[in-house]
């Protein structure tokens, strides 16, 4: 029978490439798979210390990341993964698994090498570990508190805004029985309930709810919560809740209704403001016209060169200024009262020019009409919407100052039911600063005895009285255009017209 070295045909039968080294780590023999996978022939091999050959290196590898020197120490199988560059610079990891053959008396005679390509493995790995991190991120950055808990009710995980809604550290929470304290009495079972029923979105859903939970210091603070059951192979094993504090937008809700109750008193206190206004403005109307009347048939007494003529002069100016006023407080106090009638705007635009037209103020102002031609229907009190064209107009000549031009344009968009009227002068425009007040009651940047700071204030009421809206539409140095937005009057068969 013919014999054969067994040993030596299982050393080269090993399917993983194999070195067998001394304790000095020289190479004794290395396997025919070791030499063929990194190009070796016996000779080169035998008699260099595995550092030089592996790592072509000329020192050997440290300590910690040698399998061997551990062998040699624990004289146990040891092995350790070591991240390599090939000669052709492809990145490996390698397993190094490393086994001491000991001799008769238990010492370590020699050491077997086998190095394995885990690569593969080793990067799947990377790549899973690299995705759990990410989804580990993604948890812990949400704005959202996530909260998971066992079916015993041990939390599981607690992302940083669950730690600071609940109030508990990572170190304190997870691992510990706390689900059912986080809920007011019943709560965490109620959840549990709804979860398993198919009423609240179907079996192991909870929809969108409000309930109240309990943070560390026992404060009970109001949430949103979405919650969801979370199974592994058909059983349930853990919960898991999304939670959102609802403070902030109760607070926000809050001072929503607290700024409703302030605007709400001031309309208030502008209304009993407006009565005492009509009040005083009648009061003193029937005493100023007979000091109008008065001073006037007094100056035309006066002749030509009389000392006092220019006084009595100024007394008659400064009178007609107050009956001004006192007709703008009139005219505010009563707006309550509005008339519904139907009629053309571009009407009531000729009516307030025939008002205006012989007013010295318009004297070098160029007026240009571009009215539209169609219906311009509006239902509402035509005398209220003259003074509001009259307190526009009066302020774009102010803003003129003497010289310029003042365009008024009207038009209908029938579908959207809109009548628009523009109203632009070439004045001195609106500055920043005074543009979100000019509606304002009081608000004037005129000299004092120019204006009063009421015209727009009755203006923006008038209009918003009538179903409509007014807004500055541009302003600048060169000019502003204000722009009135009515509603157009549906004609309907039964309507008389
Ligand atoms: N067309 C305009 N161009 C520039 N500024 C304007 C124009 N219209 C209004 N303003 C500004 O808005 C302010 C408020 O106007 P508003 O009509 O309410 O009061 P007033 O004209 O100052 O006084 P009153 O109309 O009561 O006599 C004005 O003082 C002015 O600064
Ligand atoms: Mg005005």
């Amino acid at each position: 029978m013919e014999t054969f070295d067994w040993r030596e045909k299982l050393f080269e039968s090993l399917s993983f490439p194999t070195l067998i080294l001394a304790p000095d780590m020289t190479i004794v023999a290395a396997s025919k798979r070791f030499l063929d996978k990194h190009n070796y022939s016996k000779k080169q091999v035998t008699g260099r210390k595995c550092y030089e050959i592996l790592y072509q290196s000329e020192a050997p590898c440290s300590q910690s990341s040698c399998p061997l020197r551990l062998a040699l120490i624990d004289k146990k199988g040891t092995s350790s993964i070591k991240k390599t560059k090939r000669p052709s610079g492809e990145e490996v990891y390698e397993d190094r698994v490393c086994s001491p053959i000991l001799d008769e008396k238990g010492e370590v005679g020699y050491l077997m090498l086998s190095l394995r390509d885990v690569t593969k493995t080793k990067l799947l790995e990377i790549e899973i570990q690299k995705t759990n991190e990410f989804l580990k991120n993604i948890i812990a950055s949400s704005t959202a508190a996530i909260l998971v808990a066992d079916m015993k009710g041990v939390i599981l995980l607690m992302n940083q805004s669950a730690r600071e809604l609940f109030g508990y550290s990572d170190k304190v929470a997870v691992g510990t029985s706390i689900a059912e304290y986080l809920y007011t009495p019943g709560g965490a079972r109620s959840i549990m309930k709804k979860l398993r029923s198919p009423d609240y979105g179907g079996v192991g859903k909870l929809y969108t709810t409000e309930m109240t939970i309990i943070n560390s210091s026992g404060e009970e603070i109001p949430v949103e919560m979405t919650a969801s059951i979370i199974y592994q192979d058909g059983k349930e094993v853990a919960t898991m809740g999304i939670y959102n504090d609802l403070r902030p937008k109760i607070e926000i809700e809050k001072k929503l209704k607290e700024a409703e109750r302030i605007k709400l008193e001031q309309s208030n206190k502008m209304a009993s403001l407006g009565q005492l206004a009509a009040g005083v403005a009648h009061e003193i109307n029937n005493p100023l016209s007979g000091i109008l009347i008065d001073a006037s048939l007094i100056l035309e007494e006066l002749d030509e060169d009389s000392p006092i003529r220019d006084d009595m002069q100024n007394i008659v100016v400064d009178t007609h200024r107050c009956k001004d006023i006192v007709k703008n407080l009139l005219a505010y106090s009563r707006q309550a009262e509005t008339k519904r009638e139907l009629f053309n705007i571009n009407d009531v635009i000729e009516q307030t020019f025939a008002f205006l037209e012989h007013h010295a103020l318009f004297q070098n102002i160029t007026i240009k009409k571009e009215f539209s031609s169609s219906m311009l229907t509006c239902e509402g009190d035509k005398n209220q919407l003259v003074q509001v064209f009259t307190n526009i107009i009066i302020n774009a000549a102010h803003a003129i100052n003497g010289k310029g031009n003042i365009t008024i344009r009207s038009s209908r968009d029938k579908p959207k039911g809109k009548i628009y009227i523009e109203f632009s002068d070439t004045g001195c425009g609106i500055s920043k600063e005074a543009l979100p007040k000019i509606f304002d009651h009081f608000f004037t940047t005129k000299e004092e005895g120019k204006g009063t700071g009421l015209g727009l204030g009755t203006v923006k009421s008038i209009i918003e009285k009538h179903g409509g809206k007014i807004k500055v539409k541009e302003t600048s140095p060169e000019g502003t255009t204000f722009l009135i937005e009515l509603p157009l009057f549906k004609v309907t068969e039964t309507t008389p017209i």
